[in-house]
């Protein structure tokens, strides 16, 4: 095939098939798959103990970084934080397939656990490969559990999670994959009685309506199914971050996970890793009340907001200000001055009261570390702030009303001041 549209039509179908997480042919008599990769060498008890723990903290910052604070799957979040969510980690140093289908019973014996990932750091294996051994097992696993129950349903639908998974933009469906490259080659298995619950009990979610509009809202085309919905608002919400920058991302929560295990493969005592950046803060783990909610500022003159007067601003103490329905953080360094967006991309606590550490701000509630210059952080490969461009005249702080808006369309508040965001 020479035509480049067809090749990238091609290549749209294959990743969307990839991404499909229901069954698409009918289960025959399933076979015992083979492992597609070499068994991990045996290890100490203690170093594959650090491997699990660094596993698990690369997947959060996954999870906490991108998938998350993005919205790329609104389901995320809440799953944890209800215990809905199942994470194992599966140093693989046998190929023999019994610890898959004893992996896959156990989670399906118990129901409060609706999505299950098996995380499998350091294995080598290609991402075709993965997905098909993923669904081989999966089946495998299906048909010995409704042999179990003597039922005829599947329990589990499949989504093979991997770094390097093939994805086009030629469509929503064909850029799932590229959403689903975690730092590690993972299983994530969804019980199918809660995917169809959500897929299809979920047609009323809420909707606000202009009254002044509403004959044209109720003549309009119904909405599409809320598995469509998620995935043209990830493919808009990917575009908007830019996919080069969302690649870039991904690659490098991989590639610094691969640096971990390497250094506790290479270090005689390991241990298992530091929870957050910035060791040696102490971190609270309070929930934030937003106490001190931003100032408003001063007035705004010809699209532009004047926040506040230098003089008025504590040398590194962040002060919150409201403008243009932004929140900014606004930082005075030695005369300059630094205007942040004014919450943690982690759990959207408030900045006002991170501490200035040399030409950073950190947020004390999990020691997110964000440099003052670009907003980007260096604690958390992959993270980062807005920065607004800033400018004192006379005294004056001001910044600009069209980047304020222009930031204000393209982010929508996931969360809100009275959310319990820790
Ligand atoms: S580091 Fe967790 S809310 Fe800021």
């Amino acid at each position: 095939m020479s035509d480049p549209a067809d090749e990238a039509a091609l290549l749209g179908l294959h990743a969307h098939l990839a991404a499909m997480a229901f069954p698409d042919r009918p289960m025959t008599k399933a076979q015992i798959p083979t492992v597609p990769f070499a068994a991990l060498p045996a290890l100490p008890e203690a170093t594959k103990r650090a491997l699990e723990a660094a596993a698990l903290e690369s997947n959060d910052r996954y999870l906490e970084t991108f998938l998350e604070p993005n919205s790329f799957c609104p389901f995320s979040r809440g799953g944890r934080t209800r215990g809905q969510t199942l994470r194992l980690v599966y140093y693989a140093d046998t190929t023999d397939f019994a610890p898959f289908l004893q992996r896959i019973v156990e989670a399906a014996s118990d129901p409060s656990k609706v999505v299950i990932q098996v995380i499998m750091p350091l294995i080598e294996v290609t991402p075709e490969a993965w997905s098909r051994f993923c669904h081989e097992a999966t089946a495998a696993g299906n048909e010995l559990l409704r042999a179990g129950a003597g039922e005829g349903k599947d329990v589990f639908a499949i989504a093979p999670l991997h770094p390097e998974l093939a994805y086009s933009t030629v469509n929503h469906f064909a850029l799932i994959p590229l959403l689903r490259r975690t730092p590690d080659p993972t299983i994530q298995w969804v019980r199918l009685d809660a995917l169809e619950a959500l897929y299809e009990g979920r047609t009323g979610d809420t909707e606000y309506v202009d009254l002044a509009n509403l004959a044209a809202y109720l003549t309009q085309p119904k909405r599409s199914p809320l598995f469509e919905r998620i995935a043209e608002t990830n493919l808009k919400m990917a575009q908007r971050l830019g996919i080069p920058e969302v690649e870039r991302t991904l690659r490098e929560l991989s590639r610094s996970a691969q640096e971990r295990y390497a250094r506790i493969l290479l270090s005689d005592t390991p241990e298992a890793p530091m929870p957050a950046p910035a060791a040696g803060r102490a971190h609270r783990s309070a929930p934030v009340s937003d106490a001190s909610p931003p100032r408003p500022a001063l007035r705004e003159d010809a699209g532009r907001w004047a926040l506040v007067a230098l003089a008025d601003l504590a040398d590194r103490t962040p002060t919150r200000f409201l403008a243009a329905d932004v929140e900014l953080a606004v930082i005075r360094v030695d005369g300059e001055v630094h205007v942040l967006h004014g919450r943690c991309p982690h759990r959207n606590a408030p900045f006002s009261d991170a501490v200035i550490e040399g030409d950073r701000l950190v947020c004390p509630h999990h020691g997110w570390d964000f440099q003052l210059a670009t907003g980007r952080s260096e604690g958390v490969p992959g993270a980062g702030v807005a920065r607004f461009a800033a400018s004192i005249e006379d005294g004056v702080v001001w910044v600009e009303g069209a980047e304020l808006r222009a930031w204000r369309k393209t982010h929508v508040p996931i969360f809100h001041a009275d959310d319990d965001v820790l």
